[in-house]
């Protein structure tokens, strides 16, 4: 079954073909990230005016790749939330459209379960159930337990930031990056042989039960750090990072202790990060359960991801009963 997925709840356009949900096809992307980082942030209004630049031509290109008409397609999916809703209208009515004219099917998409999928695209091994998920994006940090494909328990989350805002934020303060730094933060924490700053920042909850976290204090307490100016950068970056890795790890620890699944998967942006990774294989291998991660082209948004989820979860509504809803949550059907 091929499915043409469709993602665009911020500042990505994204369209892709995948083949029974596991093996990609065509992917293509399109980023309006340039824009976002003059300003500092991003700009709605301006995000949603880009999608609608893009929209078209990255669709017109993933067919050309595929080199086969419509009618090759089985059905259109696309993300309905969460996100920016100028953003989000843009792909959903694009979708809309696709399906009428094409006369295929709708698959709506909750845009977290997409970053969960890419952890079943391309990917050889066998992903047994039950699963413990952590989704670190942007705007989401969240433990899923999955006992299979739309079978979801919630299990916790921050009560607050999330944790690729507070890598934002702190690369923003150090002066690397005016807009999503996280991958600029990683970079010269690397770069730290000695950790000067060791045990500075708190490990927010992590002595807690449950799976809930906080991520605002640590933001707080890190711009403390700096304004002190007792550190280098590069020891405050690590500091931050091991301070996030420890309360993702010790948490999952808990889950994985708690709930013994099969698999670990983990999603969304924050994924891309070596030292995360690094960690909770370490810790997955330890309870011998297998760990996932996605390559880190699909950490971040794309719409391999949302056609991977449209076909394991493939729940087709009628057009006029598909909107978008930018604040889903990830236990809200799409
Ligand atoms: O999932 P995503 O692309 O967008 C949302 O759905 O929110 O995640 C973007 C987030 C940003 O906060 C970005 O700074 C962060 O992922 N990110 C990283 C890394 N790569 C991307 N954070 C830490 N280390 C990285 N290597
Ligand atoms: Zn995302």
């Amino acid at each position: 079954m091929l499915i043409l997925g469709l993602e665009s709840s911020c500042d990505e356009t994204a369209c892709a073909i995948v083949k029974d949900g596991v093996e990609e096809l065509v992917s293509v992307v399109a980023s309006s990230k340039e824009f976002h980082e003059v300003t500092g942030g991003i700009v709605p209004e301006v995000a949603a005016r880009k999608q609608i630049e893009a929209i078209v031509p990255v669709i017109s290109e993933s067919l050309r790749k595929l080199d086969k008409g419509p009618e090759a397609i089985d059905a259109i999916a696309v993300t309905t939330g969460p996100g920016l809703i100028g953003s989000l209208l843009v792909g959903v009515e694009a979708a809309k459209a696709l399906a009428l004219a094409w006369n295929k099917p709708l698959i709506p998409v909750n845009h977290l379960m997409g970053h969960v999928y890419g952890n079943f695209v391309n990917n050889p091994d066998k992903i047994e159930f039950p699963v413990l998920v952590l989704i670190v994006s942007g705007g989401h940090t969240d433990f899923v337990y999955m006992r299979n494909h739309g079978d979801l328990e919630y299990l916790g989350g921050t009560l607050d930031d999330a944790v690729g805002e507070a890598f934002d934020k702190t690369a923003r303060l150090l002066g690397l990056a005016k807009y999503l730094g996280g991958v600029q933060l990683s970079n010269l924490a690397a770069t730290c042989e000695n950790n000067l700053a060791q045990g500075t920042l708190p490990r927010p909850m992590l002595e807690r039960p449950g799976f809930d976290m906080s991520f605002s204090g640590l933001k707080t307490a890190v711009k403390r750090l700096i304004n002190e100016n007792k550190f280098d950068n590069a020891s405050v970056a690590c500091e931050f990072e091991t301070a996030v890795v420890d309360v993702l790890a010790g948490k999952s620890v808990l889950a994985l202790e708690k709930y013994k699944p099969k698999s670990f998967l983990l999603g969304g942006g924050v994924a891309a990060n070596t030292n995360l990774r690094t960690r909770l294989k370490l810790i997955s291998n330890e309870h011998d359960t297998s760990f996932f991660c996605p390559p880190i082209r699909l950490c971040t948004d794309n719409a391999v991801n949302i056609a991977s989820a449209a076909f394991f979860n493939n729940k087709s509504k009628p057009l006029n009963e598909i909107t978008a809803d930018p604040s889903l949550g990830v236990m809200d059907e799409a």
